[in-house]
């Protein structure tokens, strides 16, 4: 029942933002009947080979929306004149679930060509992702078109883990969402890894005064050393990872337990500690899993609509890319 009242909640929540931002629930129904369908089961197909994927579409959603909105130019190629956004710092080596929109993509185009944007083949694609690791389904608003731009200098909007508080709710607040999204939208580091050099910082070099973090939990500190042991003059394998919790597979509160018993990963998770205000919201998602789960879907509801191109009077040009990997010619 309660679960119930929590979904009845959430979906009601995401079609009052619908109307503001002149994207659909359903917008496929007439134009391309079996797209999401289409989408879960790539997702499904990867996951099963690679349980990793979920995470990896997830996180890739959010750098798509944090750099000129859901447009999907995370998912462009570099060419000889243009370093992508894929291959800017923040993504490089560390993205991953590439493969699954480019086969959704081809399926798609083999059934309705050119109907179906790559933007919203990956917002479909990160909400099955958090469905299939245990986490709450929502419905999609769509009709999101695709960017023609795609820049690695510009993944600069993407907020880094070293980021401290106010670092970081600045970074959100750039994009339209609060810090209570924010903190909501962070639950996510509740799946998936890292690379070790995202926080080796923390372990070996973090200021002049302290080698290693004051504010990491030690017994927690002296693990990841162990998964992350510095190799010839202080240098840690670019390859070597770590799992984000202790149940890495699966979409529950239990990052902000972790974060208050100081075993965030990053910076920009310890950092919720450190106001009155997102502390009492991490305690209170940490006590209440349902209350986080209707403010994670809510915020992603909104995350995925950060400047949308919805091909509107005026808009800047956009299109239906019939590849995810380049601009139409
Ligand atoms: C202050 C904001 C954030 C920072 C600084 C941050 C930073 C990071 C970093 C450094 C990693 C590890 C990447 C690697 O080394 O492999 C990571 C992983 C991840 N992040 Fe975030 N993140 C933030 C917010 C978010 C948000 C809003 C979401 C989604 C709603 C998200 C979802 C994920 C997921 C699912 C992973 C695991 C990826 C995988 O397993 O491949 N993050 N994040």
């Amino acid at each position: 029942m309660v679960l119930y009242t929590a979904l009845f909640l959430v979906l009601n929540l995401g079609s009052q933002l619908i109307g503001a931002q002149h994207l659909q629930v359903g917008f496929y129904n007439n134009k391309c009947k079996d797209a999401e369908l289409i989408v879960k089961e790539e997702v499904e197909k990867a996951f099963a080979k690679d349980n990793g994927i979920a995470p990896g579409l997830l996180r890739m959603h959010f750098h798509d929306t944090f750099v000129r909105g859901c447009d999907a130019s995370i998912l462009i190629d570099s060419t000889p004149g243009n370093l992508a956004e894929k291959d800017g710092p923040p993504n490089g080596i560390t993205l991953r679930g590439f493969e699954v929109i480019y086969n959704a993509k081809a399926r798609l185009e083999a059934e309705c060509e050119g109907v179906v944007s790559c933007a919203d083949i990956l917002s479909f694609a990160a909400r099955d992702s958090v469905h299939i690791t245990g986490g709450m389904f929502w419905e999609v608003p769509a009709g999101r078109r695709d960017g023609r731009i795609s820049r690695a200098s510009e993944t600069v909007d993407i907020p880094p883990p070293f980021g401290n508080l106010s670092v970081i709710t600045q970074a959100f607040r750039k994009k339209g969402l609060t810090q209570d999204e924010m903190v909501a939208l962070l639950g996510a580091h509740t799946i998936g890894r890292s690379h070790c050099t995202s926080f080796s910082n923390r372990l070996y070099n973090f200021s002049p005064t302290n080698s290693q973090d004051p504010t990491l939990n030690r017994f927690y500190a002296s693990q990841l050393k162990q998964e992350c042991p510095q190799g010839p003059g202080g240098s840690i394998d670019p390859n070597l990872v770590v799992e984000m919790n202790l149940s890495p597979a699966l979409m529950d509160p239990s990052y902000f337990a972790d974060v208050l018993k100081c075993r965030g990963l990053f910076t920009s998770d310890q950092t919720l500690t450190t106001s009155p205000q997102t502390k009492n919201q991490t305690e209170e998602y940490a006590g209440n899993g349902l209350i986080w789960q209707q403010d994670f879907v809510a915020a992603m509801i909104k995350m995925s609509q950060i400047e949308v191109l919805t091909g509107a009077p005026g808009e800047r040009r956009s299109e239906i890319r019939s590849n995810c990997r380049r601009i139409n010619p």
